[in-house]
């Protein structure tokens, strides 16, 4: 595989080419530099965890993601990759696959761990974050543990790393959100989960169930949320501002804004299906973001994608952008092991404000 500056893992030869040929080849073996060091893991609740971690929505959704079963050779050698790589939290959720596709992604997961570890132990935990939707069919705490040991079924392991409600339903169904916070003790009681968080929680919500879980002596671990250059408004750095108050990591999903910060989508180039839709509407007002985006990663010998991931890093949260390939991922590690400068994270978020679209933000997100 041939490796250049922006790709995960360098290579480093003390000597020129021309003075191999005068010395032995067993004085040359590259030294590998790892794509992130070990003190740059993150601690998450007990688990530490890699700067940036890996979203597999895409692996069993058909409708937004146009996945298909062909895909899952090329799926599993892009998670080898990123293990290879140091990469140890993947994201999935229970409701990521439906109808025949149910609960597809757990369910590969669960398969690539297990065939990664079979081979060759891996040297460090990999950590499942996995989210337990709230249908309105689960009214109890019981139905919740249930539907923890109905994903850890599906995965096959023995306990998951970071269990999360997907989203609260404090909206529109108050009693059910307080099952939904007693289903998520009797998981980390029960030890079926190392950690618990919450997923698309407002600020309000979110102190809240810190601070009923903290009265049940749980833990709140993580908090995840729409987290991207395109997706900063004032909710998103009043929950970055609770997350560092109270101890929680903040999870940014959708760090790409779902491929629109790769900068390989334009209005004349759009994705098939329900993206290109939103994309139509968003990305003419993304132009002073994009050229930023463009700009610094030229100077910089990065790519926009590695740009619009390491902003995320700088910002004190854990990236978990979506992978569909090697090269994604391959591309994707390529934004660790550096920092965006100050003024380069200036330079970005005023870029991000003078462009007028937003990303719009998911129909489950509580204040
Ligand atoms: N808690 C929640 O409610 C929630 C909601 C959304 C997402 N999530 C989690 O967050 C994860 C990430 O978010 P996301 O998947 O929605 O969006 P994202 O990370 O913003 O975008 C991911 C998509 O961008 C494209 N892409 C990724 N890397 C690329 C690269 N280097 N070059 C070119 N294209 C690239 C791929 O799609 P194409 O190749 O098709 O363009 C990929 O599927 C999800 O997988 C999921 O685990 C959670």
């Amino acid at each position: 595989m041939a490796f250049s500056a922006s790709t995960p893992t360098s290579y480093f030869t003390p000597f020129s080419a021309s003075s191999e040929t005068s010395l032995p080849s067993s004085s040359f073996k590259p030294i590998k530099i790892p794509a992130f060091w070990p003190w740059q893991r993150v601690k998450v609740g007990p688990m530490s965890v890699s700067p940036m971690g890996f979203g597999t929505w895409a692996w069993g959704n058909q409708l937004l993601w146009g996945y298909q079963e062909s895909m899952d050779t090329e799926l599993q050698r892009a998670f080898k990759l990123a293990v290879d790589n140091g990469i140890n939290l993947f994201d999935t959720a229970d409701s990521y696959g439906t109808g025949r596709l149910n609960g597809q992604s757990e369910k590969l997961l669960g398969k690539f761990i297990r065939e990664f570890q079979g081979k060759k132990r891996a040297q460090d935990e990999i950590f499942i974050a996995t989210k337990f939707a709230a249908y309105p069919w689960r009214l109890t705490p019981k139905q919740f543990v249930n539907a923890c040991k109905a994903s850890l079924d599906r995965m096959q392991v023995d306990q998951i790393g970071i269990g999360q409600l997907h989203w609260s339903t404090a909206n529109y169904a108050p009693l059910q959100e307080l099952a939904l916070w007693d289903g998520l003790v009797a998981m980390y009681e029960k030890g079926l989960v190392r950690a618990v968080g919450v997923s698309n929680y407002g600020p309000k919500q979110l102190v809240k169930i810190y601070d009923y879980l903290k009265a049940r002596g749980v833990p709140l671990s993580s908090a995840q949320v729409q987290f991207s250059l395109i997706s900063m408004g004032e909710d998103q750095l009043e929950i970055k501002d609770i997350c560092d108050s109270l101890g929680i990591r903040l999870i940014a999903y959708s760090p790409l804004g779902l491929g629109m910060l790769t900068g390989k989508y334009t209005p004349d180039r759009l994705p098939r299906g329900p993206r290109g839709f939103l994309f139509r509407q968003i990305l003419p007002g993304l132009e002073p973001l994009l050229s930023s985006l463009a700009e610094i990663a030229k100077r910089r010998r990065k790519t926009v994608p590695q740009v619009a991931i390491n902003w995320c890093i700088s910002k004190g949260t854990i990236p978990i952008p979506g992978i569909k390939t090697v090269k994604q991922a391959e591309e994707n590690l390529g934004a660790l092991g550096w920092r965006l400068g100050s003024e380069e994270v200036l330079q970005l978020e005023y870029a991000a404000r003078e462009s007028p679209r937003k990303m719009i933000q998911n129909i489950f997100q509580t204040r």
